[in-house]
């Protein structure tokens, strides 16, 4: 199949294939290590709640709304724009989400360099011989300080990126995606069966799960929308170029119900993994971006098999990050490789090795740059909080603003139609598109600023 460009461009082979490739980007770091440590850092159970409703009445109907520009036009987010309104400004949102890809796998290979390490240290047992709980975090804290380690690390997860977008969508995502979900879910399963049966768990569970309203200020709004975009991999194109590789043929507002849902219960359960092991160890759930590393080891321990089960985690998880990590990549080499006319080897490996250095400061803000600052955060910090909390948000919002309002809901009705038989809820949708979606962005941002 060629796109308008005459480039050939793979298509998923079947519908689950495209489903589970989607939920694959959707999940990943953003639900496992993420989603627990800034639901501790924002006070719990009340920014679990922000974080479903931004999720459910701002992510959904986005969602559709990429999937949608996705499949009309075959084309990566600029080319896509250019198509549907060549020689507006319009394309901005293009470039924005070539931008935000490329911040957000920066340190994204940094985390997922962690997964890599915490592989290699369950293998070699260095794991399950903490004597209390103190000591799997301060041995986390050690290990993220090491220059060295850190950047070896962020390389072997950038190289595994590459690789596999080397091969084009669906000969590596598609496969890796079929292992991983089911996989994922089970045994986080396991985990949360362990973890809710340990003493002192119901202490944990309650402040995830019982919210209190007091705790919640304007910065902790922006982050729960933040992280709805996020997790949900939105505003930045993801969708949009995940949709470009979609056959006619799909079902495209079942297929987002499938992984809006599917990345919530990872997330959910993630939640209830981490929490009442943070209370059994009597450790603070404010504690970062470390959080989840410094506690899994207190759970595997308590286990059959510890060794086992962790490294079998730790490979879920790696997966995971990988099939989030490569729909970051595909953004970026896409637009090289549509817009530019570049190869698509030269595309991914010239930008693989681009957003690795630019990683490097991330990789050592746990260590020799820990007392940087960048408007009062660390690098890591930063380009996080610039890309996830207001580049996302805000390409999402334009994203709105222009399937409502300049392609209009009758021409993204139409193309959801296309194959399928009705819309029903075209008329809820619309209205969250057109006003929900660009009103509540602009509120948080508003609300952020006063
Ligand atoms: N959704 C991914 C995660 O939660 C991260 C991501 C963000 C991927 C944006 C693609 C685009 O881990």
């Amino acid at each position: 199949m060629t796109n308008g460009n005459g480039n050939h461009r793979g298509f998923w082979k079947t519908r689950l294939g495209f489903v589970l490739a989607a939920a694959g980007s959707a999940v990943g770091l953003g639900s496992v290590w993420k989603f627990p440590y800034i639901t501790g850092q924002n006070g719990g159970g009340a920014f679990v709640l922000l974080y479903l409703a931004c999720a459910l009445g701002v992510g959904i109907p986005i969602m559709l709304a990429e999937f949608t520009i996705g499949r009309k036009t075959n084309l990566n987010p600029v080319g896509a724009l250019q198509t549907l309104r060549p020689g507006s400004w319009w394309v901005v949102i293009g470039y924005m989400g070539v931008l935000a890809g490329l911040l957000i796998l920066s340190y994204y290979c940094v985390v997922g360099g962690w997964t890599v390490a915490y592989i290699v240290k369950s293998l070699n047992h260095s794991l399950d011989r903490f004597a209390n709980p103190r000591e799997a975090g301060g041995y986390f804290a050690s290990f993220i300080a090491d220059p060295l380690e850190m950047i070896f690390y962020h390389a072997v997860f950038m190289a595994l990126t590459v690789a596999v977008v080397f091969k084009g969508v669906h000969g590596g995502i598609e496969k890796a995606c079929d292992v991983m979900m089911p996989g994922l879910a089970v045994i986080l399963c396991v985990l949360m069966v362990r973890s809710l049966t340990l003493p002192g768990a119901m202490e944990g569970v309650k402040f995830y799960l019982y919210p209190d309203f007091g705790k919640i200020t304007a910065k902790s709004v922006l982050m729960a929308m933040g992280q709805a975009f996020f997790t949900l991999s939105l505003g930045m194109g993801a969708m949009i170029t995940y949709g470009s590789y979609l056959s006619e043929k799909e079902n495209l507002t079942s297929s987002t119900v499938y992984v809006v849902g599917f990345t919530l219960l990872i997330s959910l359960l993630a939640g209830l993994v981490i929490f009442p092991a943070v209370s059994f160890a009597k450790l603070e759930p404010t504690e970062g971006p470390s959080l989840v590393f410094s506690v899994l080891p207190i759970v595997f321990s308590r286990m059959p098999l510890p060794t086992l089960v962790s490294t079998v985690f730790f490979v879920l998880l790696l997966i995971a990050a990988l099939t989030s990590s490569i729909s970051l990549l595909e953004v970026v080499a896409a637009y090289f490789i549509d817009q530019l006319k570049w190869k698509r080897k030269k595309a991914v490996s010239v930008m693989g090795a681009v957003i690795f250095l630019l990683g490097i400061p991330s990789a050592l803000s746990f260590g020799v740059m820990k007392d940087a600052r960048f408007m009062g955060m660390t690098f890591f910090e930063f380009v996080d909080n610039l890309a996830a909390n207001y580049l996302l948000p805000l390409g999402g919002a334009l994203t709105a603003i222009f399937v409502g309002w300049v392609w209009g809901t009758k021409e993204a009705q139409k193309e959801v139609e296309r194959h399928e038989t009705q819309f029903h809820f075209v008329e809820i949708w619309a209205f969250l598109i057109r006003f929900v979606a660009p009103v509540a962005v602009a509120a948080i941002f508003l609300a952020k600023l006063f």
